[in-house]
C-alpha cells in the first residue's frame, strides 16, 4: 500500500479539513485518550473495508464506533438498556466502550458480521472536536498494524501507518495508554470483554450488578467478541512472563543472554537484572496508571533496541492492573515461565469465591504459614466481599477473612499455580475443559484429602449450614496438607 498520507495538526482549520476527508469516505488517524484510532465513516461498508485493509485486520474482528455525544446514539442502536444510562452518565466521554444491539444504519462490515455494535465517546479534546465538526459516527480501531501493540505516540502511528491512510492528525502522547474497557450490555448480564481504562470495580459500583468477566477466549470458542481470539499487542520480539524469585529471574536472564539479545520490562523500584540485559522501566509498582500509560511504548522501544526476547514481570489482576495484565499476558500468548521455587502456590476454586474457597484459603494459610502461597478464585466471581456467614464462622475459629475480595479465575492463574483445588467434581471438570493441558494439577478438595467427597455450596444457608461447611473444609484441608506437604 502506498498512499499519500496528509499530516494535520490539531488546529480547528486542520480538523475541518480532516473531517471533510472523513465525510468523503477517506481514512484519518486521530488521537484519543486511550490510543490513536484509525477512523472512517461508520455508516458505510466501503469505508470500513478501507480500515481493515490499512491495518491488515481480519474482517470478522469488529470496530468501535466513536460518536461526538449521546444524541447520536439513538440512530445507531436498537435499544438502550436502563442501566446503561448510569454508565454513560458516569464514564462518557471516557475510556469505556459499550456494546448494544445495532440498528440497520450500522453495516455488518463494521460489526464483523455481528448484530451488535460497540460505541464510545472519547474524552480527548482533539477527537471530540473532530467528531463534532464531522457530525458522523466514526468507526476506529487502534491505529496499529494488526497484531502489533496499539500506538500511544504519533511516532508509533507513523512507524506503522504512514502511506496506508489518507490522513494523520498529529498530537500529543495518549494519556491512558491502554485501550478502552469493552463492556457488552446487549444481553441480560453485562460482560466485560476487555479490561481497560475504566475498571471492573468502577463499572460494578455504578450499576450495582455483577459483571461477568469474559476476557479469555481460545481458538474454536464461539466468537462473542472476536478480538479476543487473536494474538494481540505483540512486539516483534517474543514476550514471556517470568514467575519466581528475583534471584532465579536474574539467573535465567543471564543464562538466556548467552544465546539471545534479551530485553526486560522492569518496575522502577526493582531492577533485578545483570548489566547485559537491556531493561526498560514500566514505572513504579505503586502507580498502575503510569504503568498502563507506558506499556505499549515500552514494548515498541525494546523492539527498536533489537532485543529478541522480552522478559516481563507478573502483574496483579485488580483495578487498572487488570488491563495491563490482559495486554501484557496476551502479548506473551499467555506464556508464563515458572522458575523453580521452593515455595508452592496453591489455589482453591469454587463458584463465586465468596464462601467455600475463601474459607479453604483462610484455613490453609493459617495451617501452612510461610511454607506455601495460598490464594482462591471463583469460576464466576467479580470483586465481592466474602459472605457474612463465612466471615462469621471463620471468626469463630480465629481466622479473619473479612478483607477478602472475590477474584475471577483465569487460565493464567491456573498456569501460575502448582496445585488447583476445587470444591466439587463439577468445578474440576469445568476447569479441565478450559485448561486441558494442565489437568494433572487440578484436583478436588476431596481427592486432595484422600476422600471421595464434594463440598456442597452453603450459599444462602443459615449460620449452622456454614458452620458445618467450615468443619468439613477444615478437616479436608488439614488432611490434604498433612498428606501432601
Ligand atoms: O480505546 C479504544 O477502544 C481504541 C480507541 C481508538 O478508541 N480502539 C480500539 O479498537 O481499541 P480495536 O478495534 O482495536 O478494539 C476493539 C475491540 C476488539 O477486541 C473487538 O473484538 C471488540 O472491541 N468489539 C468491537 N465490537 C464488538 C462487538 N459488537 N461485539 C463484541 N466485541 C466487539
Ligand atoms: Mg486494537
Amino acid at each position: 500500500m502506498d498512499k499519500k498520507t496528509l499530516r494535520f495538526t490539531n488546529s480547528d482549520k486542520d480538523l475541518k479539513f480532516a473531517a471533510k476527508l472523513l465525510k468523503q469516505g477517506k481514512t484519518v488517524i486521530f488521537p484519543t485518550e486511550t490510543v490513536y484510532g484509525l477512523g472512517a465513516d461508520a455508516r458505510k461498508s466501503e469505508t470500513a473495508e478501507k480500515i481493515f485493509a490499512a491495518k491488515g485486520r481480519p474482517s470478522d474482528n469488529p470496530l468501535i464506533v466513536h460518536i461526538a455525544d449521546v444524541s447520536m446514539l439513538d440512530k445507531l442502536v436498537e435499544e438502550i438498556p436502563d442501566f446503561a444510562k448510569a454508565l454513560m452518565d458516569k464514564f462518557w466521554p471516557g475510556p469505556l466502550t459499550l456494546i448494544f444491539k445495532k440498528s440497520d444504519i450500522v453495516p455488518k462490515t463494521v460489526t464483523g458480521g455481528l448484530d451488535t455494535v460497540a460505541i464510545r465517546i472519547p474524552a480527548h479534546k482533539t477527537a471530540r472536536r473532530l467528531l463534532e465538526i464531522a457530525q458522523i459516527p466514526i468507526a476506529a480501531p487502534s491505529a496499529n498494524l494488526s497484531g502489533k501493540p496499539s500506538p500511544t505516540t504519533i511516532q508509533h502511528v507513523i512507524d506503522d501507518m504512514d502511506g496506508r491512510v489518507d490522513g494523520i492528525i498529529c498530537d500529543e502522547d495518549c494519556s491512558v495508554g491502554v485501550e478502552s474497557a469493552v463492556l457488552d450490555i446487549s444481553g441480560d448480564t453485562p460482560r466485560l470483554f476487555r479490561p481497560g481504562g475504566v475498571t471492573q470495580e468502577e463499572i460494578e459500583e455504578t450499576i450495582g450488578v455483577k459483571v461477568l468477566v469474559n476476557t479469555e477466549m481460545k481458538e474454536g470458542d464461539s466468537p462473542k467478541s472476536p478480538g479476543l481470539k487473536y494474538k494481540h499487542y505483540s512486539p516483534d520480539a517474543e514476550v514471556v512472563v517470568l514467575s519466581g524469585s528475583s534471584e532465579k529471574k536474574r539467573e535465567y536472564a543471564t543464562e538466556l543472554s548467552r544465546e539471545k539479545v534479551v530485553g526486560a520490562l522492569i518496575f522502577e523500584e526493582e531492577n533485578i537484572y545483570a548489566e547485559e540485559i537491556i531493561t526498560y522501566s514500566l514505572g513504579s509498582k505503586k502507580e498502575p496508571l503510569a504503568v498502563a500509560h507506558n506499556l505499549f511504548a515500552a514494548m515498541r522501544e525494546l523492539d527498536k533496541k533489537g532485543v529478541e526476547i522480552i522478559l516481563a514481570p507478573e502483574i496483579p489482576d485488580d483495578g487498572i492492573w487488570m488491563a495491563v495484565r490482559n495486554r501484557l499476558y496476551r502479548a506473551a500468548g499467555e506464556k508464563i515461565i515458572k522458575l523453580e521455587s521452593d515455595i508452592k502456590k496453591i489455589i482453591f476454586v469454587c463458584t463465586g469465591n465468596t464462601c467455600r474457597s475463601p474459607m479453604a484459603e483462610g484455613i490453609l494459610d493459617n495451617i501452612a504459614g510461610e511454607e506455601v502461597i495460598v490464594i482462591s478464585a471463583g469460576i464466576f466471581a467479580s470483586g465481592e466481599k466474602a459472605s457474612a456467614n463465612s466471615v462469621a464462622v471463620m471468626k469463630e475459629i480465629g481466622i479473619d477473612i473479612s478483607n477478602h475480595i472475590s477474584k475471577q479465575l483465569t487460565v493464567s492463574v491456573i498456569e501460575e499455580s502448582d496445585i488447583v483445588i476445587t470444591m466439587t467434581k463439577a468445578h474440576k471438570n469445568m476447569l479441565i475443559s478450559i485448561a486441558e493441558d494442565m489437568q494433572n494439577k487440578i484436583v478436588t478438595l476431596g481427592e486432595w484429602a484422600g476422600e471421595d467427597k464434594d463440598v456442597a455450596d452453603p450459599f444462602g444457608g443459615d449460620i449452622e449450614t456454614y458452620r458445618e461447611c467450615r468443619e468439613q473444609i477444615f478437616e479436608m484441608v488439614k488432611k490434604g496438607w498433612e498428606n501432601n506437604r
